[in-house]
């Protein structure tokens, strides 16, 4: 079976593992989540970075720093990994799904635009949606696919209407919008951006995520919230009730020698993206868009077939190519049927209709190739309409 998209580890990963073990330095903190952090700020263009444990933790902390919570609403895509919809959650509050554009698969922020115009009004306590009379503490963009939404749209919304903006970039640490990378600072007043680094991911640490900011008070307050809010090195005092969230110095270790090798690898997406896109490109499937102003990772690259993916997807399976479907529409989930939805054709159609290639940044020529060959096959006759 050719994975979908497993890590690459051929840099100096063991070197710095056993350097942790040889200097006993195991646990959260140590010399390679300093260095991880500060490397992974400069990567990503932001000013700094707080790793922690996972996407979704990274997501809980940005949502809790943001104010986001009980009984409050974040605005966010439908289309996407149930780990923001959850963090929403977490935090007390609830999502209100729209939709994404069908010619990116990104989020459709003028959609959300005439959501908070129209179906919201400005009151004394902030943003309320006139539906269910619940406050809109934030907007949740979530790049996905390894492409990027409208981050400028975004900010010019979020700045009118006076709200943060809590990015969700699990999928595309390397890509660059406008030429900037994810963690640069957009026109949003108050912005955090999280990235993931677990196994699927351009570059893993095995678990792990971070926050990262232009605002060292959002960065200073990140890390004591994830550090259990304890407030000196010595005594155990916490000061509020804080998360167990930090990454340990193996991971930032192994996350170390994985930043290394971030440009090459985003080169070596962009260059499979190229090769699948000029060998299905008379197949019927629409193929992976880059959105405008985008210069996308193809994290997972994706296609969508006319009829639903399903067939496909099995044919491939059977075949020895692991095909996925895209995660079904957060409203579809049980957990999430009492939130708003205020648009998801696009994202329903997206579900019914796309699937997902083997993308790891090892595949080799010959499996390409296969892949490729496969995919044309179990797309024979498939037209897009
Ligand atoms: C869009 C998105 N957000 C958040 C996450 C969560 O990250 P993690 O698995 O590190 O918690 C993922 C992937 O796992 C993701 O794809």
């Amino acid at each position: 079976m050719i994975p979908l998209s497993v890590p690459w580890l051929k840099g100096r990963e063991w070197e710095y593992v056993k350097e942790c073990l040889d200097t006993n330095w195991v646990s959260y903190l140590g010399p390679f989540v300093d260095r991880f952090e500060k490397s992974l700020a400069e990567a990503s263009g932001a000013d700094y970075a707080v790793a922690v444990a996972s996407g979704t933790a990274a997501l809980h902390i940005a949502l809790m720093m943001s104010g986001v919570g009980p009984g409050d609403e974040v605005v966010m895509p439908a289309l996407t990994f149930v780990a923001p919809a959850n963090a929403v959650r977490y935090c007390g509050a609830w999502p209100v799904f729209t939709d994404v554009r069908m010619r990116d698969w990104q989020w459709d922020v003028e959609q959300v635009a005439g959501f908070l115009d129209t179906g919201c009004e400005m009151k004394k306590s902030g943003l309320i949606n006139r539906a269910t009379g619940r406050r809109i503490a934030a907007l949740l963009p979530v790049h996905l696919m390894g492409g990027m939404c409208d981050v400028d749209a975004v900010a010019a919304l979020a700045n009118r209407y006076d709200l943060p903006v809590v990015e969700d970039a699990a999928e595309c640490l390397g890509a660059r919008w406008k030429d900037r990378g994810i963690g640069s600072p957009t026109a949003a007043r108050r912005r955090i951006v999280t990235t993931s680094f677990n196994g699927n991911k351009i570059i893993t640490t095995g678990g792990g995520g971070a926050i990262l900011t232009s605002s060292r008070e959002v960065h200073d307050r990140a890390r004591h919230l994830t550090t259990t809010a304890k407030t000196g090195t010595l005594e155990f005092v916490h000061d509020e009730v804080g998360y167990n969230y930090r990454l340990t110095n193996v991971a930032a270790a192994i996350g170390c020698a994985q930043l290394e090798a971030l440009d090459e690898y985003v080169g070596v997406k962009r260059a499979l993206a190229d090769f699948y896109r000029e060998r299905l490109r008379d197949t019927g499937l629409v193929l992976h868009p880059e959105p405008e102003h985008c210069r996308s990772i193809f994290w997972l690259f994706s296609a969508l077939a006319a009829t639903g993916s399903r067939p496909l997807i099995e044919r491939l399976n059977q075949r020895g190519v692991m095909a996925r479907p895209f995660w079904a529409p957060m409203h579809q989930l049980p957990m999430f049927r009492e939130a708003m939805v205020c648009g998801s054709e696009a994202a329903d159609r997206i579900y019914e209709c796309g699937f997902s290639i083997p993308s790891s940044v090892g595949l080799t020529p010959a499996d390409r190739s296969r892949v490729a060959e496969e995919v044309r096959a179990a797309a024979g006759g498939m037209a897009f309409e």
